[in-house]
């Protein structure tokens, strides 16, 4: 590396910034801009002498937008270090320890959004900034009047000068929604966030469903950073949950733990955890670099986006006959998983989003969802990439398609074989009849050598058809008829969700079989009974009844019913039901299938002790929970009280 390549890296840098703030479209992902900052970083610190003042580790980032009248921030928006693994967490704590030899720290989620201060003069909100370049910031006010969970006014026991700090965000559900009704779709919900709040015209911006959460203030007469935000909620504030005070390294890491496990289904995007120093007096004795301070750090979480390319763009036939868009594309790692194929739900938002083989586009990875195609990265289409027409004939029966609104659909039911394979797939399922042993490339096996050509033709297979598939001896065809035999004792609510009506998932197909408890009452069930039941709506109510008035699938479910017994469930003997439990510590079985063996018996499964929690069942190095349970008189159980109990 030489000064010149340095010089380099910077303008890349700054091309990328703008790209980022300036146009709000991206063209590389979180995690390859954090890889270049880090690099500079490294450079940096081995080239003191090379630094320039124009380098981005100097200034906070962003140019300000000249559209927008420019504001010098009172106090600086600085930005936080990052922190990527644990020794980087034990580190932070041992320059607190040492700093100011007390760790009492705050951990909060970091929000994906952008950074605003808003500014209250006789307690009204007179001036909103964008983060701009850290000191002089873009005034948005007549944007973030039209933010709903802004106060505008604050009470009269207010200061007379405060400023409150924090991200505006869009909602994950909100986005979605939001999304669906534009011509040119944002990628994620924060470019959408930051595109709205720097519109021209305010009108544009109230029809955005934008979101403020507080996570500083100044001016107010707080000791601490906890207690700055339960007077802030007082005021009517958001501020990002869920919010903890903790005061060891296991603490810290067992909360980083939850929030990474709930991060999928936590209302907005977040990149990070921020940790923080409580006491504000600490942090004054601590004080900043020149970008950040040296009492917070943000821990990122692992990016859920990457770029990749599309190999090609098939459809899939999935078990209800719905046709979806894939993308193969040039294998790519996404937060640590290898990624090969990513949806495009279907060809609306192919079209919408107008994404063509050969294109370089932004994939996410979320959870445990199928990843999706965000956007293309049009700086990157190539002159030959290849726009996709929408079929006409089913690619596996090749029956002509229908279109149901944004569907298009094969109708050929299980004739088709795709959706046959689906169907057998979906039955054998664990939350269905749980076939154990009869994966999808079995299942595969057994459609395509003819060998099964409905749900029912399963249970007549015999050890001598089973053995004389590939891989299969003597064993593991045994294995399999008696996994078979045993999932037909199975309950009616399985049975329900198993035989794969349109509409119905498991959580429908329990409510159904609580008011209906037998396949007779089952079979007679009308429309207007499905309406009445409380959560089933019009199109899951028209599917189901369908199905049971259908000559067709009828007599399909009468045949498969002969295989099947029914065990009622008792609800009366059940102790757990409706009894909220948490779990912490690590155990000799996974966390995930305690979870399901408790919810399965209807009890309810919490991230975070309090006062509505019944049992915290603790396994090996339980931690802040573990005391908090203590404090609240929470009963506190281990492993073998947990078999007992199950
Ligand atoms: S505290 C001195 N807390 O992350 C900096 N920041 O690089 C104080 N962010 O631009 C920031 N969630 O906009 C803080 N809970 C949170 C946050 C948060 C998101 C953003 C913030 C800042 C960036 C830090």
């Amino acid at each position: 590396m030489n000064e010149k390549a340095y010089l380099e890296l910077i303008q890349i840098i700054e091309t990328h910034n703008m790209h980022y703030y300036v146009n709000n479209e991206p063209i590389i992902t979180d995690g390859e801009f954090d890889a270049l900052m880090q690099k500079l970083i490294q450079i940096e610190e081995q080239h003191p002498d090379w630094i320039i003042p124009q380098s981005p580790t100097q200034k906070v980032g962003g140019t300000p937008d000249q559209a927008f009248t420019q504001v010098s921030h009172k106090y600086p928006m600085l930005s936080l270090s990052n922190s990527f693994t644990q020794s980087d967490i034990e580190q932070f704590i041992q320059q607190v320890s040492k700093a100011i030899g007390d760790i009492n720290l705050t951990l909060e989620p970091k929000l994906d959004g952008v950074a605003l201060s808003c500014i209250y003069e006789n307690r009204r909100l007179v001036r909103a900034l964008t983060r701009g370049d850290g000191q002089v910031g873009e005034d948005v006010t007549h944007n973030v009047r039209t933010i709903q969970n802004l106060p505008q006014l604050l009470p009269d026991d207010a200061p007379e000068y405060l400023e409150v700090r924090g991200e505006v965000v869009i909602l994950k559900a909100d986005f979605q929604n939001m999304n669906q009704s534009l011509s040119k779709p944002f990628a994620n919900p924060r470019n959408a966030a930051s595109g709205s709040l720097r519109q021209l015209d305010a009108s544009i911006t109230a029809k955005r469903p934008l979101r403020f959460y507080a996570y500083g203030v100044i001016g107010d007469d707080s000791q601490s950073h906890s207690g700055g935000m339960k007077w802030l909620e007082t005021l009517r504030f958001s501020i990002p949950k869920p919010f903890e005070r903790l005061n060891n390294a296991q603490a810290i890491y067992e909360y980083i733990d939850t929030i990474d496990a709930q991060r999928a289904s936590l209302p907005y995007e977040i990149d990070g955890i921020v940790i923080k120093v409580d006491s504000l007096k600490h942090r004054d004795q601590m004080g900043s670099r020149s970008k950040s301070p040296r009492w917070a750090t943000a821990f990122k979480l692992k990016a859920l986006e990457a770029s990749a390319k599309v190999l090609d763009i098939s459809f899939s036939v999935g078990r209800t006959g719905a046709l979806t868009p894939v993308a193969t594309l040039e294998p790519t790692n996404v937060s640590g998983v290898m990624v090969s194929h990513a949806t495009l739900h279907n060809i609306h938002e192919l079209n919408r989003k107008d994404i063509r083989i050969g294109d370089t586009v932004i994939i996410r990875r979320a959870g445990d969802v199928i990843p999706e195609i965000l956007s293309p990265i049009l700086a990157k289409r190539p002159n030959d990439a290849k726009a996709i027409n929408p079929p006409t004939h089913c690619p596996s029966c090749n029956t002509p398609v229908v279109l149901e609104s944004t569907v298009i659909r094969c109708p050929n039911g299980l004739n088709c074989p795709e959706q046959l394979e689906g169907a057998i797939i979906h039955f054998a399922s664990r939350p269905a009849l749980n076939i154990q042993g009869l994966g999808s490339k079995l299942v595969h096996l057994l459609c395509t050598r003819g060998m099964i050509k409905n749900l029912n033709d399963l249970f007549s297979l015999t050890h001598s058809d089973i053995s004389t598939l590939p891989k299969m001896g003597q064993k593991s065809a045994d294995n399999l008829i008696q996994s078979i035999q045993a999932s037909s004792h199975t309950t009616l609510d399985r049975l329900l969700y198993g035989i794969g009506i349109r509409d119905c998932g498991k959580d429908t197909a329990k409510l159904i079989t609580q008011h209906y408890l037998t396949i007779e009452a089952l079979e007679a069930i009308t429309y207007q009974d499905l309406l009445k039941i409380k959560g089933i709506g019009e199109s899951t109510a028209k599917h189901v009844y369908d199905y049971f008035q259908n000559e067709a699938t009828y007599k399909q479910f009468k045949s498969l019913c002969q295989h099947i017994t029914i065990n009622i469930v008792k609800k009366s003997s059940n102790e757990l039901l409706g009894k909220t439990f948490v779990i912490t510590g690590s155990f000799s079985i996974p966390r995930s299938t305690i979870k399901e063996k408790l919810e399965s018996m209807g009890a309810k499964v919490a991230s975070q002790v309090s006062a509505k929690t019944d049992y915290l069942i603790a396994g090996e190095k339980a931690g802040s929970k573990y005391q908090k349970a203590k404090d609240l008189n929470v009963p506190i159980i281990d492993e073998k009280d947990l078999k007992n109990l199950l």
